[in-house]
């Protein structure tokens, strides 16, 4: 590979971000930085930051750009310290996130190679976010009738119990999705202006998505004629 991986992952609620981000990052062996996974970890140890975020986090709101662009520009300087790429999962999602991100990447030497969009109806959206169930302790997302785990609420990777997300309640994801639409496809048209927008059909099975995301890193990485 001639560019390092350094990836933004879009897509409504249950597209499948972070199914895929976590087997992307094992793959490229880059760190995985998912400001869900972040505030949801600082929710449960009740920090300032948890305790700031977790009203927006339940109404099925955004967390106020000033609160995560800090998080996560802290969490990339720190990734690319002692590794050549990353992946962003759930962030960039205004386009005022997009610019100071961009903003800080171009600037650092570091630029994002690719966003990948995965793409999925509302309504597919809507049923796999009310099956899913979150390991408690590795984040690792299962769906209760899509991807069960080996044995019955308890992770297959640490053992960690199986919970239901607080915003998976159908009207909280419908309300997560209105803002999707709203504040976040626009960087669609953001990064396609840019060149390095890539949709994914993620309406397919978890393995064909991920070949397909991984055909597309390759390609861009690679560097290769028509890599779009
Ligand atoms: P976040 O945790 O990022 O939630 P989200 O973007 O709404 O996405 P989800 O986690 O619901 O879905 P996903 O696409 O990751 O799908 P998953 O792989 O789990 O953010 C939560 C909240 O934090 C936000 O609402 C906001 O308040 C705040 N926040 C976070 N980032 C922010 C930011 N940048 N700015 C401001 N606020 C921010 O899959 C879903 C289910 O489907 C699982 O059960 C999975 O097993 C299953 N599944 C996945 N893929 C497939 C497939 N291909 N086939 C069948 N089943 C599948």
């Amino acid at each position: 590979m001639s560019e390092p991986v350094r990836i933004v992952l879009l897509g409504p609620p249950g597209a499948g971000k972070g199914t895929q981000a976590y087997r992307l990052a094992t793959r490229y062996d880059v760190p995985l930085i998912s400001t869900g996974d972040i505030f949801r970890r600082n929710v449960e140890e009740q920090s300032e930051l948890g305790l700031e975020a977790r009203q927006y986090m339940e109404a099925g709101e955004l967390v106020p750009d000033d609160v995560v662009v800090g998080m996560v520009t802290a969490a990339i300087d720190e990734a690319n310290g002692q590794h050549t790429g990353f992946i962003l999962d759930g962030f960039p999602r205004t386009i005022r996130q997009a610019e100071l991100l961009e903003e800080h990447t171009v600037e650092g030497g570091f630029p994002i190679t690719a966003a990948l969009a995965f793409m999925v109806s509302d309504e597919l959206a809507v049923k796999r976010v009310a099956g899913r169930r979150t390991c408690a302790i590795c984040q690792r997302p299962y769906n209760v009738e899509l991807s069960p785990p080996r044995e019955e609420a308890v992770c297959d990777r640490c053992g960690g119990r199986l919970i239901q997300r607080e915003d998976d309640r159908e009207e909280t994801v419908r309300h997560r999705l209105d803002v999707y639409h709203a504040q976040t496809q626009p960087l669609l048209e953001f990064y396609e202006e840019r060149r390095i927008l890539h949709e994914l059909d993620a309406d397919a099975a978890v393995d064909e998505v991920t070949n397909c995301a991984v055909a597309t890193i390759e390609r861009v990485t690679a560097g290769a004629p028509g890599a779009r």
